[in-house]
């Protein structure tokens, strides 16, 4: 059968199904199977395909009227210009969640985290709580290894999650994205000489994620008491990107029935997580330099995660960011010592 009648076919079964977008989809999942771009597909509609392409073809039309995201079958993700794995174990990355990289570059770059000491240096701690497939961290280990170029700049990234599956395939993508490495190499023939700082050419940067498996802050709160995780006088980037729906609002949502609910389901309020880490936030030893957490959020939660903050973190600046719809989507929280328990 040709690509064009192939096509057709698919597409009438995709709309008789309520699929939103039927040609869409159809092209994309074709292009997939073909392991060629959209253009191709334009480019020779009557290109006559094998039975077993056709059949493998059907099997994913099949797949995506039952609901499955066309990011599941096809097996990626594009988020922040950058292909991701993704599978049934971690949320689909979301284009609302790319403002949070976008402010979170902006904290980093801001001049009130450079070191007071160290000429434009800048000791940072990013950490990703409920990292999914990683995309978060590892879009800004990838960007801000190439932007900051100060040798005596220390930046760490950190991410946790509560699901193994979850973390494996954040693993895989920070392989992929070569951020999978704690400490950069010394440069080819080149041996690195801890004792010779001055050495800017010598000197390692760290550019990998470190993934911890835990509950929000906890494996980052146990990491720190080891000795040798010195981690005093960093400014501290909280990102958060955790569950915030209710069961109601899940139940009513067809196209996320297939993603996981872990990743989805935080209670009657859909705060549950965010109230969790607040209160984990609180007991941050204050020689941790807190500064931001940027938290991701229902648009209707706006009100209840203003009052949230005020209860717990009392003396925290809150600052709501608009995504590209129009939507409350992101609360900037800025978090004086003065707010942790001594
Ligand atoms: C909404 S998804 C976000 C995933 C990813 N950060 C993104 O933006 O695409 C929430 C993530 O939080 C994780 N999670 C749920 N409960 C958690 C907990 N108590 N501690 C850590 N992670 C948790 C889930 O496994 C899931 O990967």
């Amino acid at each position: 059968m040709a690509i064009s009648q192939v096509l057709i076919n698919a597409v009438e079964k995709l709309k008789q199904e309520k699929i939103p977008t039927p040609r869409l989809d159809a092209e994309i999942l074709l292009s997939h199977i073909l392991k060629k771009s959209r253009e191709y597909i334009y480019t020779y509609p009557n290109y006559k395909l094998s039975k077993s392409i056709v059949a493998r073809y059907a099997l994913c039309v099949t797949r995506r009227i039952k609901g499955e995201p066309i990011a599941y079958i096809t097996g990626h993700k594009e988020f922040y210009g950058l292909n991701f794995f993704v599978n049934k174990n971690v949320l689909v990355p979301r284009p609302e969640t790319e403002l949070m990289v976008d402010e979170a570059l902006r904290a980093a770059h801001n001049p009130a985290n450079a070191l007071q000491n160290g000429a434009g240096a800048q000791r940072i701690t990013l950490i990703d709580v409920g990292t999914g497939s990683g995309c978060i961290i590892i879009s800004l280990a990838k960007l801000l290894k190439n932007k900051i170029r100060n040798p005596k700049s220390e930046i760490r990234y950190l991410a946790t999650d509560i699901s193994k599956p979850a973390l494996a395939i954040a693993k895989k993508n920070a392989k992929l994205h070569h951020v999978d490495k704690q400490i950069n190499p010394a440069p080819l023939g080149q041996s690195y000489n801890k004792n010779n700082v001055n050495d800017n050419k010598k000197l390692p940067q760290r550019c990998g994620v470190k993934f911890l498996h835990g509950n929000l802050l906890e494996p980052f709160l146990k990491l720190i008491k080891k000795p040798k995780f010195k981690i005093q006088n960093s400014k501290f980037i909280i990102l958060a990107n955790l569950p915030y729906l209710t069961p109601a609002q899940i139940k009513n949502s067809p196209s996320i029935q297939c993603e996981p609910k872990i990743a989805l389901n935080a209670g009657h309020d859909g705060l549950k997580y965010y109230r969790e880490l607040f209160k984990q936030i609180k007991k941050l030893n204050t020689l941790y330099v807190m500064r931001y957490a940027l938290c991701e959020i229902d648009p209707r939660q706006t009100v209840m995660l203003k009052q949230l903050i005020k209860k717990i973190l009392p003396k925290a600046k809150i600052q709501i960011k608009k995504d590209l719809s129009g939507l409350n989507r992101l609360a900037i929280i800025n978090i004086p010592n003065s707010c942790l328990s001594r």
